[in-house]
């Protein structure tokens, strides 16, 4: 049985499949923009430390949690202690939960590909944001819609499916993001662009903009419901997981900065003020294309990156629940698959009519969108990452010892582990929660 689990071909492959699994929406226009508004160069710095030297921890654990006991999310942990099922149980509920907001902003993408690429393209997006996403069903179908596209990949299996689509998806990506990078740099806003990215505000440095960090370093990481788990249960024995972190982070910062580089110079071409979220990559940017030379290829380019973004996250998203209902309960892949689109189609319909017809559907104040966005990255995700963090720190030893090497700087990540990490999650969560 645990000999037919299926491996990464290679160490290009394995790295390919958890960069596409961390880059994603959440480096597009999330870090730009929260780094902005947290004073730039000053939250860099911020942000690189808390990456380098304490969230890389949970992200090392998770991944030697997989490749020590080899199994899905609920598996790993019941072999750690049966007592342990349920945390990852909760880990597969927060990735159902997650695909369920996040693949309604897929099913935006698609839309707007198709618009560029064939369509007439409407000449006001604010307008047209809202008519696509007023109608009753067109949300609905788009968001089914990315879900088929992701599901395929899981459903033909890690490696005729999630290896095969990230080796191909994720180098046309970096590619198309330097041609992007490299254009926006020709802009007049350009130098305007840089400098709001990197520019030191140091009245800046407060309480909030810590937590920030925190938030965005676990959301881009992928940290916190067990996909890195996973991951990591697809690997070879011989890999070194400490330096495999390091080449990801890295990795998921370079994407995350030259998303600014391409995002930025064109806001301020156009005199904009940069905003959060749904607005600025489908309304603000899309309106900016449309007075810029060659609008439609730059703005196909530009939806294509996203989807491949977004896709390549989404399969690792959708992979922790298959994995599970395939590996724990015994589901074949194909099964598991099936049930899960099913789930997720009928869990996504509310989230994706939340920007029309259900807008008055709130629980605590927030649209059902909103909600599960929060639920999923203020509270499950700091959860899920105390729970790595005190189950290796504090209990399964031989995953720390895995994870983080020996030494002095093991020691030094070590003590981080066991005394700072639970208590700065615990005021994450505590931030999240208010
Ligand atoms: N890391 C992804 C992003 O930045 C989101 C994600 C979260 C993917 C959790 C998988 C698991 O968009």
């Amino acid at each position: 049985m645990e000999n037919k689990r299926p491996e990464w071909t290679s160490y290009i492959s394995f790295i390919l499949a958890t960069v596409g699994s961390s880059v994603g929406l959440g480096n597009i226009w999330r870090f730009p923009y929260i780094m902005g508004e947290y004073g730039g160069a000053i939250f860099l710095l911020v942000y690189l430390f808390i990456i380098a030297f304490i969230c890389v921890i949970p992200l090392a654990l998770e991944l030697a949690m997989g490749k020590i006991y080899k199994g899905d999310v609920v598996s790993v942990y019941d072999k750690i202690n049966p007592k342990f099922k349920v945390f990852g149980l909760l880990g597969v509920i927060t990735s159902i939960l997650i695909c369920c907001f996040y693949f309604v902003v897929g099913g935006w993408i698609i839309n707007y590909i198709w618009i560029f690429l064939i369509n007439d393209v409407p000449a006001d997006f604010s307008a047209y944001f809202l008519t696509m996403n007023s109608d009753p069903q067109i949300p609905i179908i788009l968001t089914i819609l990315f879900l088929l596209l992701t599901v395929i990949f899981p459903f033909l299996g890690v490696n005729k499916g999630i290896e095969k689509a990230n080796n191909i998806m994720m180098p046309l990506f970096g590619l198309m993001l330097l041609i992007l990078a490299g254009y926006a740099l020709t802009l007049s806003g350009a130098p305007e662009g840089l400098k709001f990215m990197l520019k030191p505000d140091f009245s800046k440095i407060s309480g909030p903009m810590f937590l920030a960090a925190f938030g965005q370093a676990l959301f881009t990481l992928s940290i916190g419901m067990g996909a890195m788990i996973t991951y990591g249960s697809y690997l070879k024995q011989e890999v070194n997981i400490k330096k495999s972190v390091y080449t990801l982070i890295v990795f998921d910062t370079i994407v995350a900065l030259l998303a600014g580089v391409v995002i930025f110079p064109i806001v301020f071409t156009n005199g904009i003020e940069p905003t959060a979220g749904a607005t600025l990559v489908f309304i603000s940017l899309p309106q900016i294309f449309l007075s810029l030379p060659f609008t439609r290829i730059l703005a196909v380019l530009f939806f294509v990156l996203l989807f491949f973004a977004a896709i390549t996250s989404g399969i690792s998203l959708l992979e922790t629940a298959v994995a599970c209902f395939s590996d724990h309960y015994k589901m074949s892949r194909k099964k598991a698959s099936f049930l899960l689109f099913f789930v997720i189609a009928l869990l996504s319909i509310p989230a994706s009519l939340s920007f029309g017809l259900m807008a008055d559907f709130q629980i605590f104040g927030k649209t059902f969108f909103d909600f599960l966005d929060s639920l999923t990255s203020n509270i499950l995700m700091p959860v899920g990452t105390i729970i790595v963090c005190l189950v290796c720190g504090w209990y399964a030893k031989n995953i720390a010892k895995e994870a983080l090497g020996e030494g002095v700087f093991s020691n030094f990540l070590m003590f981080i582990l066991k005394f700072i990490l639970p208590v700065i999650m615990t005021a994450v969560l505590f931030v999240g929660l208010t």
